[in-house]
């Protein structure tokens, strides 16, 4: 298994790169099943769970290239026969996401047998909603030895009101409903940026949407779709993880290619906290001088802070002065980077959803395993400032949704090596 080795201690300087957003490539990529014409998804980040994802949709008959580099981070997926509408437990087993395929292959279909979802161990994470959804639809769905088997004839529009936010159950529901017969009604759905993502390529085959990024959604159902090119949103996550990795180090950092509507939240937090922050049309500027302020944050959905960066501004918040309040909403046990921010000498106590961060703290280097993937962000960021070198295991979790992070942040004045395991295990 592969290692960080970080020395803390380096200002960041320089311009960093922004890639595509996995959890908008994710749902685009199961959007291919929905079509038998090919779908080409253009700024396609090169990280392990797409590559996960390329797998399952091959398994299933899906003729799917993935070119990096010269082919500038391009996916071309043809779904022409499904010949095997299987997700098989072996390839979904490691990343949750594989319930996005449920959807489109029902729809496409008629049949999809799709295992039960793994992925980040944060908190019980169940589906139930995306089988509601269908099962208004009209889908005969069973749950038979950790799989589920979805069927039906042709699904149907219905009046769904989810009863509560779910960002990859909008998704799901949304793909299968753009071939269903007649309109269907959504309401509470998601209004994350990924969603508005996926509708922009679904409506580019054909499909019939409107209100994508509002809580209300509405689909007429058409027969077929066809194939389309698409350019995949900036990954608002890393995007954050650079601007705070700028803030915590007290650098000057320029993060690039990325969208600022989309960090609203996150900009306006890091502003509390004191540290400055130009807006461009496609960049922004982080700058600090190192003296940070305590500010709360509590993780909603969008347009709320996201907890997807919540990991990553409790390190921030270990640097800052005074006493911050961070509250978890969204999922239960999304806390288990605390135990080794602890480790590394921050003052962190955590009770039911809520975390209270006394700063600041000298952070000093420790041997520290990744959980999650956002959690080994958060790791990576504190290790940026501790005192002395981390050794960060189990970077796969990193791998899994941040592309080369070593070799960006290299690239603006960081130290940090990946080390393969000296014994060779994988
Ligand atoms: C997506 C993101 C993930 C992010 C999360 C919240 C992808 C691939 N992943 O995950 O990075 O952290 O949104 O922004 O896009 N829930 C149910 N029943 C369901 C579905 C969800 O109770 O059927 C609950 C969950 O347990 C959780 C909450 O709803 O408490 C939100 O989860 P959801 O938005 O579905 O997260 P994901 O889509 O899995």
């Amino acid at each position: 298994m592969d290692k960080f080795v970080v020395r803390g201690g380096n200002p960041l300087l320089g311009t960093i790169k922004v890639s595509g957003a996995k959890n908008s490539a994710l749902p685009c990529m199961a959007a291919a099943i929905l079509t038998e014409d090919e779908v080409i998804l253009e700024n396609i980040p090169q990280v392990r769970d797409i590559e996960t994802e390329r797998k399952l949709l091959a398994s299933m008959g899906a003729e799917v290239e993935l070119g990096y580099g010269r082919a500038q981070h391009r996916t071309h997926i043809r779904c022409a026969v499904l010949s095997d509408p299987v997700a098989k437990y072996e390839i979904v087993k490691t990343m949750r996401a594989s319930s996005l395929v449920l959807g489109p292959l029902i729809a496409r279909t008629g049949v999809a047998r799709v295992a039960m979802p793994g992925g980040c161990a944060i908190g019980g994470r169940p589906i139930d909603l995306h089988i509601k959804g269908l099962e208004a639809m009209g889908a005969t769905i069973t749950q038979e030895h950790g799989y589920l088997e979805a069927r039906t004839d042709r699904l149907k529009g219905a009046h769904i009101v989810f009863d509560k936010i779910t960002v990859t159950g909008t998704e799901d529901l949304l793909m299968a409903a753009t071939l269903a017969e007649g309109e269907t009604l959504f309401e509470n759905c998601a209004r994350e940026p990924e969603v508005t993502d996926l509708a922009a390529l679904l409506i580019a085959m054909g499909a019939n949407i409107e209100g994508a990024g509002t809580s209300t959604i509405r689909v007429q159902g058409v027969a077929k779709l066809h194939g389309a090119r698409h350019r995949i949103n900036p990954d608002r996550i890393e995007a954050g993880t650079f601007l705070i990795a700028g803030a915590i180090t007290g650098g000057d950092l320029n993060v690039d290619c990325c969208e600022p509507a989309h960090l609203s939240a996150l900009i306006y937090k890091l502003e509390q906290c004191g540290v400055r922050i130009d807006v461009g049309t496609d960049h922004i500027r982080v700058r600090s001088g190192g003296d940070l302020k305590a500010a709360d944050i509590s993780t909603e959905e969008y347009p709320g802070f996201p907890t997807d960066m919540q990991a990553q501004y409790m390190a921030l918040a270990t640097q800052a002065e005074g006493t911050t309040i961070v509250t978890e909403n969204i999922f239960e046990n999304r806390f288990m980077h605390v135990q080794e921010l602890n480790r590394m000498g921050a003052n962190i106590t955590v009770q039911g959803r809520t975390a209270t961060v006394q700063g600041k703290t000298p952070l000093q280097s420790a041997a520290v395993m990744c959980s999650d993937l956002r959690a080994s962000a958060s790791l990576v960021l504190a290790a940026l400032v501790a005192d002395g070198e981390t050794i960060l295991d189990r970077v796969y979790h990193m791998d899994r949704g941040y592309e080369r992070l070593e070799e960006k942040l290299r690239g603006v004045g960081a130290q940090i090596r990946r080390m393969g395991d000296v014994f060779g295990k994988k």
